[in-house]
């Protein structure tokens, strides 16, 4: 089956704790659950979802470069490497893969050092502090974008 378009959800360091990790701030869903949500979504309307999440910040560059030529869109809620990672930047310049940068907090209402992100002003645009629903507000998002290019 041809999928009308190929979206790629990224996740950083610790998101495999979701359900588990400082709920107060994160919500109760695991990321299991999230993407169970995503993935009926978009195959409801033939778009293929692909996703990884890892601690490790060559896995997610590697899987970057890998999208070359094959995705249409990122979706990444990089987590800490937000505010310490040039390389996933240059990452994601790489690709030219236009992207959404996500965050379940408000990090500008957080700790000072949440407040920059190396990826923010190379994205399509941010959205954060709308908790786990941020991923799905993404995706919308992403499927109009691509609707109306394509
Ligand atoms: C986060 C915010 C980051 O500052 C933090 O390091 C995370 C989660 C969020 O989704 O709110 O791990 O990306």
């Amino acid at each position: 089956m041809k999928y009308k378009f190929h979206i790629l959800f990224l996740n950083g360091p610790n998101l495999n704790m979701l359900g588990i990790r400082e709920t107060e701030k994160y919500g109760c869903k695991s990321l299991k659950n999230i993407l169970d949500d995503l993935t009926k979504y978009a195959n409801n309307l033939n778009i293929k979802l692909s996703h990884l999440q890892s601690n490790a910040e060559f896995k997610l560059i590697d899987r970057i470069h890998e999208s070359y030529g094959t995705v249409d869109y990122i979706i990444i809620n990089p987590a800490a490497f937000a505010h310490t990672s040039i390389a996933l930047r240059d990452a994601l310049l790489s690709v030219s893969i236009p992207f959404i940068e996500i965050h379940i907090s408000n990090v500008y209402s957080r700790e000072s050092f949440r407040q920059n992100s190396y990826l923010a002003n190379i994205s399509e645009g941010l959205m954060c502090g709308f908790g786990p629903e941020s991923y799905l507000w993404a995706l919308k998002i992403a499927i109009q974008k691509l609707s109306k290019i394509n």
